[in-house]
């Protein structure tokens, strides 16, 4: 008898950046975040997670590569399902089989005790330069609490793979509040606006560099936490305005307003990357080509149209319209015709919607 799940989940762009943790082991920001998550027609992550009491061990396949179960963000994770789902009143059982039932048809919840193997894919390429950890470990967290039958709030348990993954376990555009409590109950992540609410808005993804980040996230941010006070000043002054900013702005509709802040937003993560000591570089020549032409183009139609945002990383992300995509791409095409297989500076435009 074995017990088997597959679930998805999205990719999601941050526009108003997490950087810098207040707890290491638990990962609680400093400051709250928000992001849209893309829609999965394009990109997102796939996850099968079959129980069984006849597997000796947990197992984890990537992309079909089978790897380590031992690492610690991954342990956290499985231990975290498993307490929750041992605490799972046995009255409720029943009503959790129903539940199941309607996400798979399978008929029966597994026990936590039962070991698990995970495969987990995602439909854009790996080392296509994508955070790919955060639609990753969301998609793992759903899985494995559908398949142990934990309800309830779950971002908290997708957090513990990797910050930015509890902002994927929603569509829409997702608030990851950093929360007050030492255990990391209150940070959780919401859905502020659902995925429907603004279809015109566009993302392209432009693939600067495939090459892996030779400064990690998490060591970036635990560099900038240690060196950068201008990181104190933005988590606890700046973002919160932002944030205010940035929600109103996607309520209203407001995508001059909306994409200001974003690049405002971008443009400060990377400054306080340059207050860090030593510094970090994330961005290359390209990256700054892309703000230029972003901008050449706001310039050029008098109103901001187009706006960028990057993460630990040089590759952009562009956002817009439906009304400038075509117009835009056209741009970045002839001004960053995409160069073929091995070359390390190729550009690649994905048009994405959010709805
Ligand atoms: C720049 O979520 O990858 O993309 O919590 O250590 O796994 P860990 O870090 P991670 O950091 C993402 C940083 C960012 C901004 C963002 O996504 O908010």
């Amino acid at each position: 008898s074995s017990v088997r799940i597959t679930c998805t989940a999205p990719v999601n762009i941050a526009i108003i950046k997490y950087w810098g943790k207040r707890d290491e082991e638990l990962i609680l920001p400093l400051n709250s975040s928000l992001s849209i998550s893309l829609h999965q027609d394009q990109l997102k992550s796939t996850t099968t997670a079959v129980a069984s009491p006849a597997f000796s061990e947990d197992k984890l396949w990537l992309n079909g590569q089978e790897k380590s179960v031992q690492e610690s963000r991954l342990q956290a994770l499985l231990h975290e399902v498993r307490r929750r789902a041992a605490k799972r009143p046995l009255e409720d059982v029943q009503r959790e089989e129903e539940v199941v039932e309607s996400v798979n048809s399978e008929h029966r919840l597994a026990p936590p005790s039962w070991h698990v193997h995970i495969s987990s894919k995602n439909n854009f390429p790996t080392g296509a330069g994508l955070a790919s950890s955060a639609s990753g470990y969301a998609c793992l967290a759903f899985t494995l609490a559908q398949l142990f039958g934990v309800r309830g709030e779950l971002s908290g348990i997708a957090r513990r793979g990797s910050g930015s993954a509890c902002r994927s376990m929603y569509g829409g555009v997702v608030r990851w509040t950093h929360g007050e409590q030492a255990d990391g109950a209150d940070s959780i992540a919401v859905q502020v606006i659902p995925e429907s609410y603004w279809p015109e808005l566009r993302v392209f993804i432009l693939v600067v560099s495939d090459l892996q980040k030779a400064v990690s996230s998490s060591e970036g941010m635990r560099r900038s936490v240690a060196t950068s006070r201008l990181l104190q000043h933005r988590a606890t002054v700046l973002v919160p305005e932002l944030l205010r900013k940035a929600e109103a702005a996607v309520k209203a509709h407001d995508f001059p307003a909306f994409s200001q802040l974003a690049m405002c937003d971008s443009n400060q993560l990377h400054a306080i990357c340059l207050d860090t000591h030593p510094p970090i570089f994330y961005l290359n020549d390209t990256s700054r080509q892309i703000m230029r032409l972003v901008h050449a183009y706001n310039q050029a139609c008098a109103e901001i149209r187009a706006g960028y945002t990057f993460d630990a990383g040089p590759n952009a992300f562009v956002l817009t319209t439906a009304r400038d995509a075509s117009k835009l791409l056209g741009l970045i095409a002839h001004f960053f015709p995409p160069q073929t297989s091995n070359s390390k500076r190729y550009i690649r435009g994905l048009p994405l919607t959010t709805d």
